[in-house]
């Protein structure tokens, strides 16, 4: 199949030029948002991936784009993808363990690059990353869109402010719905060699939150961790016969609550199910079947060079989406919650018993009565989350941001060894020192935090 006709090729200009590999979901925001969005600074140049089925079809994204068409190249031509389109900047949006490949690639090549989170899966790849990044010198953007959801904006905002003085220890418990938590389970996500286990494929944006929201790096973490729900012991207790290979073919697939009907959805059928054929890759694979090798239950106490402690859980199979956390300072105590409504089907009530549109900021100060603060909100996906975010990877001139949301490889690293950290403790139950995965590790420019030398007052009495 020819990947670069008959479709017309896209012209030279003076934009920003990108390329993408990885044309799978997560890259369609990132097409879409340089096409439709930011096509008066960025132009997208080409396109790569394992699958030609995939990169046909994203050509064809860009023809309903109205952009002109990038030339396709399959993975084992990256190299010359790079020779013949030049791009400035390759976006990396591939499975995670494949991504080092990809950014130290690129940035030998002389581009800067973009990638998904995780940035990488294991301390290896991570420190290979940090040298090439340190020796060529190109940019390494890390997009960890949860930092730019206003709300979570909002209490950066409240902890820099230094509403509730040093915070002091942070309780952090993430749930996952059998909606969205069950679709780990049934890809390349669920052997630890693609995705590192959820402690780095999904808890990397919840540790980045915590480093970025505390100004801190961390420094050693002890976890644990089981596989209990997502196990064919389980599809038994549930009154099916066993796991199978999946749900297409399943013979049971009318009894099962966890189900997927790839066919049924035109998003599912175009990008996975009818270019199946190119690699074998089953978006619908057996949530219950024996060769999983992920957690679907973990735990993790991390401690930071702040000295602030982390108390932090993942939970697979809940009742509702979304998080609880709270911040435990000096002078008071901030408690958070956002219920990730979109997971929430078929009823008009939101799970969990939260506030309105699910987001819960309230302060409660050491003495004196508590107050709930008025979230704050911008329109668009993921609470308007990632069209801040592309306008600060896509615009040629970035609006100042004093949350210094924009990440770099020293945030994706900090984030993606409390994992790699968690993964290993797992293994030998002992506390791992971050320093013993990668010594000298960079710290990010972190936005200005509350000076911890500064007095805290005396709690009133009585108050
Ligand atoms: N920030 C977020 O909220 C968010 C959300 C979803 C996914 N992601 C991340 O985005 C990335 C992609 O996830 P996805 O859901 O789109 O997965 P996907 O499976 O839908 O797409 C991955 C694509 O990469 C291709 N690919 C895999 N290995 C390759 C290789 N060696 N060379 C070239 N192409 C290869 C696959 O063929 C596929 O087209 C992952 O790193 C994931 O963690 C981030």
């Amino acid at each position: 199949m020819s990947l670069t006709s008959p479709l017309p090729s896209a012209s030279l200009s003076p934009r920003r030029r990108y390329a993408i590999v990885g044309v799978g979901s997560r890259h369609e925001l990132y097409q879409d948002g340089i096409e439709k969005t930011h096509a008066d600074s960025a132009e997208l140049v080409a396109l790569c991936d394992l699958n030609p089925g995939r990169i046909e079809l994203a050509r064809r994204r860009s023809v309903r784009n109205g952009a002109p068409v990038p030339s396709g190249y399959l993975a084992n031509d990256f190299q010359r993808m790079l020779r013949e389109q030049r791009p400035d900047v390759v976006i990396v949006t591939t499975s995670d363990s494949t991504h080092h490949e990809f950014l130290i690639g690129a940035m030998e090549a002389g581009c800067d690059v973009v990638t998904e989170k995780p940035m990488t899966t294991d301390a290896e790849k991570c420190r290979q990353i940090l040298d090439v990044r340190r020796r060529t010198g190109r940019d390494c953007r890390v997009t960890f869109n949860y930092r730019y959801s206003p709300p979570r904006s909002q209490v950066k905002e409240l902890l820099m402010s230094g509403e509730i003085g040093d915070v002091l220890s942070v309780d952090f418990h993430w749930l996952l719905n059998t909606h969205h938590g069950a679709d780990y389970f049934r890809r390349w996500h669920a052997q630890k060699k693609n995705s590192g286990g959820l402690f780095v494929h999904k808890s990397t944006h919840h540790f980045d939150l915590v480093n970025w929201w505390l100004g801190a790096s961390p420094v050693a973490v002890l976890a644990s961790g089981k596989r209990e729900f997502y196990t064919p012991e389980m599809a038994r207790r549930m009154g099916l016969s066993g796991p199978h290979e999946r749900c297409l073919t399943c013979p049971e697939r009318d009894r099962c609550g966890f189900h997927l009907d790839l066919a049924a959805s035109p998003g599912l059928k175009s990008l996975y199910l009818d270019n199946e054929v190119h690699d074998g890759y089953l978006r619908d694979r057996c949530v219950f079947r024996s060769e999983i090798d992920i957690e679907d239950t973990i735990n993790a106490l991390v401690t930071y060079d702040s000295g602030a402690t982390l108390s932090y859980s993942l939970n697979t199979f809940n009742a509702w989406e979304g998080y609880t956390i709270a911040f435990n300072g000096t002078k008071g105590r901030i408690e958070h919650s956002l219920v990730e409504s979109v997971y929430v089907n078929g009823t008009e009530t939101i799970q969990g018993g939260v506030a309105e549109n699910g987001v819960r900021i309230r302060v409660i100060p050491l003495r004196g009565a508590g107050y709930d603060l008025e979230p704050w909100r911008a329109e668009g996906d993921h609470g308007g989350g990632d069209r801040l975010m592309l306008d600060d990877i896509f615009r040629r001139d970035p609006l100042p941001d004093k949350y210094r949301r924009a990440a770099d490889e020293r945030a994706g690293a900090g984030s993606i060894l409390v994992g790699v950290a968690a993964n290993r403790s797992l293994q030998t139950g002992a506390k791992v020192l971050i320093s013993d995965l990668v010594p000298d590790l960079p710290r990010p420019d972190f936005a200005p935090m509350p000076d911890r030398r500064t007095a805290v007052p005396m709690p009133r009495r009585g108050a």
